[in-house]
């Protein structure tokens, strides 16, 4: 059974997608693992960095039970690597689902794709309400990317207290500093005080990635951004393995 690891952060634009995509091309590569890339947010972000077209208007067919979820997964370009495309038709999956009155429909979708894979990684959308709750019950660990500065860290502590607060402080949660411009005074304190986080530099090769709609890894292995994001997968496989 596959091991739900939700990229999750109840803010927009702090790395999410970038860190989906890369943390799944390091499963199926490094660690070989038969990986799954779920794109649960509407914008498509992470569908569109594997180079997909997410025009098709069909994603939220399988939270609605309308067809089998393994039948609306793609294969990618890399091997071991599949993905669930996210588009439009999600955008108002919170009420659809709330609607529905199925809690734990995630979960179960989850249950039955998680047969054919070791890892599933959840790319989310922002915000901590329903949709959220759905997530944090799904998942074994949640990797927050969250960029060193005080609302940033703010959030993360008001995650931190609704985990502790309604989930029993389940899922563990694994932050991770994104977009880190050491050239900023507030980011390297931010950083220096939490010296046993990864910290994913601001890099304009994380930008190529939009443009050659491909993991950061497969153009740019060398890059300190890649490194990092391959250490970052290492924790991960660390925590998955205390569980
Ligand atoms: N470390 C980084 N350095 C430079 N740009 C980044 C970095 N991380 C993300 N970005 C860029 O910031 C934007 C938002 O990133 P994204 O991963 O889509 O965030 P989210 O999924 O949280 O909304 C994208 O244009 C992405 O290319
Ligand atoms: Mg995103």
């Amino acid at each position: 059974m596959a091991k739900i690891i939700a990229v999750y952060s109840m803010k927009g634009g702090v790395g999410k997608s970038t860190a989906a995509v890369n943390l799944a091309w390091c499963s199926a590569g490094a660690s070989a693992r038969r990986t799954l890339l779920w794109d649960i947010d509407a914008q498509g972000a992470a569908s569109f960095l594997f180079g997909r077209d997410t025009s098709s208007g069909k994603a939220k067919r399988i939270f609605a039970r309308e067809v089998a979820p393994a039948s609306m997964v793609e294969p990618t370009a890399w091997p071991r690597l599949d993905l669930l495309a996210a588009d439009l038709s999600l955008r108002q999956l919170a009420e659809d689902l709330a609607e529905a009155d199925k809690p734990k429909r995630l979960r179960k979708l989850l249950q039955t794709l998680g047969q054919d894979y070791d890892r599933i990684i959840l790319d989310c959308p922002p915000g901590l309400g329903e949709l959220s709750d759905q997530f944090f019950r799904a998942a074994d660990l949640i990797v927050a990317p969250v960029p060193p500065t005080p609302l940033a860290m703010r959030a993360l502590d008001q995650v931190r207290d609704h985990l502790a607060s309604h989930h029993g402080g389940k899922p563990p949660l694994l932050p991770v500093f994104s977009m880190v411009d050491k050239r900023k005074t507030l980011h390297r304190e931010t950083v220096a005080a939490h010296p046993d986080w990864i910290a994913i530099p601001q890099a304009s090769v994380i930008e190529q990635m939009a443009v050659k709609r491909a993991p950061l890894a497969t153009f740019a292995p060398n890059s300190p951004a890649a490194k990092r994001f391959g250490e970052l997968w290492t924790d991960v496989e660390r925590q998955l393995g205390k569980l």
